[in-house]
């Protein structure tokens, strides 16, 4: 069979080593890709927006799987368009992807179909909004309660910002919907409650009908270890999760995903693909802080080296609609990945540079190197993004794929590189 995979991060390159396992995976074909992925695949120059070209390439080169990673071009309406031409493709089409879309029809299916959620209110101009802070922020004069302000549109993960007082959030306001620092996103903004806990990623394969979860995972979204410094795009991960035990995972299905899957489909378009729940496990149970519509990223890094069933059939059974027919098998162990990011990344940060020690670290069943932002330039391997690669090790437990993981890491350099010292410390202080 022949693959395509769009996008080229360090969620591609784990779908792609993935897909390369399958007994049914001939040739994989992925647009853009990056440096590691070109060693499995043939990367081809097309970028994850270019809907037509990607739906051509797929036509002439008679591709039987499509698999998207961005979440871009599944709210643009690529599964749609390859539909229409009858190509095979994994994911949710543009009418179910606005639970990723759209922070506002999320949070409006969620309150309609009791999906457990922070109280919300949508704002349509500036003024409503900031007549809302200021309800907020009186009632809550005592308890210091602070206000999470989400922009509505998807703005590369940097449309939710935390606000602490009044003064902040009428700030917040303005930068996104009146000077729109996320552009169009910020046309509608939602402001939220804000909860406390701890978050957990629940993914599940859906065919519409049929939810299979996969195992929990966790996110380390801030630059700087102990969660300092701003947000990123998510700088190491776990599973499974000890904050998150077989119960809650139980718990996120039956009354998060499970009825999430429920109303899409009683919508009209069935939800297929991957659905991912980012959840809040508060003193007063779950939460639901977001839905995405594709695999997390770096979540995919963890949990796909877990899977062992043939990936390929597990995507062809969710777009056949014949989930129920297949077993999904797990390892039982435990996998961490580490990001390694540029110099200044999630702000300004420069590219070109020489990634050097990739081949000391050896790619076996217990750790593997995924890239991100990389590219090869005359035989050399250069970083070329803010997340250049991340490091994937598996062990019986955390501490030993802890150990595993940075093992890895510390042959790689780059001039600039960072990553975080303490990924996986979470789950440690919790099994303590
Ligand atoms: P998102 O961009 O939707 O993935 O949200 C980014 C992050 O914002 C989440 O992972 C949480 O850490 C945080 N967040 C979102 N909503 C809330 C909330 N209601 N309370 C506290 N933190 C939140
Ligand atoms: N790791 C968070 C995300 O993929 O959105």
């Amino acid at each position: 069979m022949r693959i395509l995979v769009v996008g080229g991060g360090g969620r591609e390159h784990a779908i792609v080593w993935k897909l390369a396992q399958s007994r049914h995976a001939d040739r994989i074909y992925c647009a853009p890709g990056n440096a590691g992925i070109n060693e499995l695949a043939e990367c081809i120059n097309l970028k994850p927006n270019d809907i037509d070209g990607l739906a051509n390439f797929a036509a002439m080169q008679k591709v039987e799987l499509t698999v998207v990673g961005p979440e871009a071009p599944l709210i643009a309406g690529i599964v749609d368009r390859f539909e229409a031409r009858g190509l095979p493709i994994f994911g949710p089409a543009t009418d179910p992807s606005r639970l990723e879309g759209s922070k506002i029809f999320a949070k409006d299916l969620m309150f309609k179909y009791n999906i457990p959620t922070a109280e919300y209110w949508p704002c349509d101009t500036p003024e409503a909004a900031h007549q809302a802070v200021k309800d907020y922020f009186a009632k809550h004069k005592e308890t210091g309660e602070k206000l999470v302000v989400k922009a509505d549109g998807p703005a590369a993960g940097k449309g939710v910002i935390i606000s602490c007082c009044e003064e902040d959030a009428h700030k917040t306001v303005d930068d996104l919907m009146v000077r729109r620092i996320f552009g169009s996103a910020g046309e509608r903004i939602a402001l939220e409650e804000c909860l406390e806990g701890e978050e957990a990623s629940i993914m599940a394969f859906t065919d519409g009908e049929k939810v299979v979860p996969m195992p929990p995972s966790q996110d380390h979204k801030r630059i700087f270890d102990n969660d300092m410094g701003p947000n990123t795009g998510g700088m190491g991960a776990y599973s499974p999760v000890p904050a998150a035990p077989p119960h809650v995972v139980q718990e996120a299905m039956d009354r998060v995903i499970q009825p999430a899957v429920a109303a899409i489909r009683d919508l009209g378009i069935p939800y297929k693909g991957c659905l991912y729940a980012g959840i809040m496990i508060t003193k007063d149970g779950i939460k639901t802080l977001e839905f995405n519509s594709r695999f997390g990223d770096p979540e995919t890094q963890v949990i796909l080296p877990l899977l062992k069933t043939d990936l390929v059939e597990i995507m062809d059974a969710v777009i056949n609609c014949g989930l129920d027919s297949i077993d999904i098998e797990w390892r039982e162990e435990a996998a961490l990945t580490v990001v390694a990011s540029s110099g200044g990344y999630p702000g300004e940060y420069a590219t070109g540079k020489l990634i050097e020690g990739l081949d000391k670290t050896v790619q076996s069943e217990d750790c593997m190197v995924f890239h991100a932002g990389t590219r090869m330039q005359n035989g050399q391997i250069l970083t070329d993004g803010g997340r250049v690669l991340a490091v994937t090790g598996l062990g019986r437990d955390i501490p030993s794929a802890i150990a595993r993981a940075y093992a890895g890491m510390r042959n790689i350099h780059f001039e600039g590189m960072h990553y975080r010292q303490d990924i996986g410390k979470k789950a440690i202080k919790r099994t303590e």
